[in-house]
């Protein structure tokens, strides 16, 4: 097999994500016990960042210095991404360079074009398709809670962005059943839920969606890049904050998880995401270790 790029939870089969998820506890247990571990002595990740980025940024850089190597932070406005290299040219050359690069964009398609030019492995750091770095974090999370999440019941409440997205991917490859509310107009669209249609179901309905959940996730109203809509999607949004009557409608175990970053009183109330349910920490440090796992796979094979 040639170069291995991760751009979607479809780049790696459902045996490769669970076996990543395992190394990923492990990986954690083993940082906890003081080991030092340095597979990827003098490697280096090359990050392109287009849209801002707190847990994305850190955990990658704190994963390559952990393993041994090192990571570099571009922005476009301080390399000639910013004046216009076209986007092929600068995967040849950052590829040339580097072991293993991260994209941060906005469109998914540039993403793709990217990868098609680069001779090492691309991840996926996030674009307005998808987020599968989260997934792993959030599936790793979920696991150590609560053991494998194969044959549960997910609700997805709230936009149906990159994180939405992201999470049918996850329902078909980890094999759980995904039910998904958004205000009308802001579903996912009808052609990913046909594909996937055995994992993931529209309910449109926060009630039908949370009813028995074994986890209940959502994300901000308004992504990035979508900062002049935030008005008009808070309107349109507003009977889908979750809610410990939200919470209380899910099984007496279930999980709150969100991405981070995240609006108290928009897309969550206080109550839930500070409260006991809600595992949203261990998932932002889980992108650290499930990160370091994904960085072992694509460079140790
Ligand atoms: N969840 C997440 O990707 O956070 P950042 O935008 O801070 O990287
Ligand atoms: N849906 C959010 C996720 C942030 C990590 C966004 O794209 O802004």
């Amino acid at each position: 097999m040639g170069v291995r790029h991760f751009l979607t939870l479809k780049d790696l089969s459902h045996e490769e994500l669970t076996k990543l998820i395992a190394r990923a506890i492990e990986l954690k247990k083993k940082h906890k016990s003081g080991d030092i571990y340095e597979p990827l002595k003098h490697k280096v990740l090359g990050m392109v960042f287009e849209k801002s980025s707190t847990r994305t940024r850190i955990s990658f850089e704190t994963a390559m210095i952990q393993l041994g190597g090192h990571a570099i932070f571009l922005l476009p406005g301080d390399t000639q991404l910013g004046r216009g290299e076209p986007i092929e040219d600068t995967a040849r050359v950052l590829s040339r360079i580097v072991d293993v690069i991260m994209v941060r964009t906005y469109e998914h398609k540039k993403l793709e074009t990217f990868s098609a030019y680069s001779d090492v492995p691309v991840v996926n750091g996030l674009t307005d398709l998808a987020h599968p770095c989260q997934l792993l974090a959030d599936m790793q999370t979920y696991f150590e809670h609560r053991g494998d999440i194969q044959g549960k019941t997910v609700a997805w409440i709230g936009d149906g962005n990159n994180m939405c997205y992201s999470y049918i991917n996850a329902a078909r490859q980890f094999d759980f059943k995904l039910r998904i509310a958004c205000p009308p107009g802001y579903e996912p669209d009808n052609h990913h839920i046909a594909q996937n249609d055995s994992y993931a179901t529209l309910v449109n309905n926060p009630t039908v969606a949370t009813t028995d959940a074994d986890l209940v996730v959502t994300d901000v109203w308004a992504s990035m890049g979508q900062e002049d809509e935030h008005r008009a999607r808070a309107k349109a949004f507003a009977d889908y904050q979750v809610t410990p009557e939200t919470m209380a409608r899910a099984k007496p175990n279930a999980l709150f998880m969100h991405c981070l970053p995240a609006h108290r009183g928009e897309e969550v109330s206080a109550e839930v995401i500070d409260g006991p349910q809600s595992v949203v920490w261990d998932e932002a440090e889980n992108r650290l270790h499930s990160q370091k796992a994904l960085l072992e796979f694509l460079l140790c094979p």
